[in-house]
């Protein structure tokens, strides 16, 4: 499928089967998220895999949102190595983690996709929670969680998947 189709045709897939994605699939989309451009090349991103019993349970208790997939990915930044922009007007200390993180979970999701596997983009949940829950170091920002597997006999697009604004409210030429 070439990607313009790819992009067309994923939806966010709330009816997971409890088939486990394999794990050749899983480094796949690991590595697509290894690979993305960063600020400054800083790769501040940082996944955890969420799959034994003991982490499920864990995330049932952060998210309501999780749709029973039997895989999730924690995206994350490392705020120790986020590039910075401490002059700009517009935000105060700004820096790009938010960003990198989600070209990687992005483009994972993308990668996923092109492999069979369906994904949710979760980020109902509380960081604070998550931090606690997962014992992460103070230095790590969780930014989203995304729920991977493969779909069940009830699985189909949400009706908000077919309601996007027309293309001539996204774009102004300056
Ligand atoms: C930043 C972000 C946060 C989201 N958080 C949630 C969530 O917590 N729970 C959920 O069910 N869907 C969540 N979604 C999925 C959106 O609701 C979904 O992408 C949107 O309705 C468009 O539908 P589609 O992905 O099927 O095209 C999130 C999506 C994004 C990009």
């Amino acid at each position: 499928m070439n990607f313009s189709d790819l992009a067309k045709n994923r939806y966010s897939e709330r009816y997971f089967d409890s088939r486990p994605v394999e794990q050749e699939k899983l480094d796949k989309i690991l590595e697509a998220g290894r690979v993305v451009p960063t600020a400054c090349n800083y790769q501040p991103q940082r996944f955890f895999v969420i799959r034994s019993e003991e982490a499920m349970e864990k995330l049932r208790a952060v998210t309501r949102f999780h749709y029973n997939a039997p895989l999730f990915l924690l995206v994350c930044y490392d705020i120790r190595e986020v590039w910075k922009n401490p002059g700009d007007r517009c935000y105060e200390n700004y820096n790009s983690g938010e960003q990198d993180a989600s070209i990687a979970a992005t483009t994972m999701m993308y990668e996923a996709e092109e492999l069979g596997v369906h994904t949710i983009w979760v980020r109902g949940f509380d960081s604070k929670t998550v931090v606690d829950t997962f014992g992460l170091p103070e230095y790590m920002i969780p930014v989203m969680l995304l729920g991977l597997g493969y779909p069940n006999e009830r699985a189909k697009a949400n009706p908000w998947h077919f309601k996007r604004k027309p293309i001539g409210e996204f774009v102004t030429e300056l």
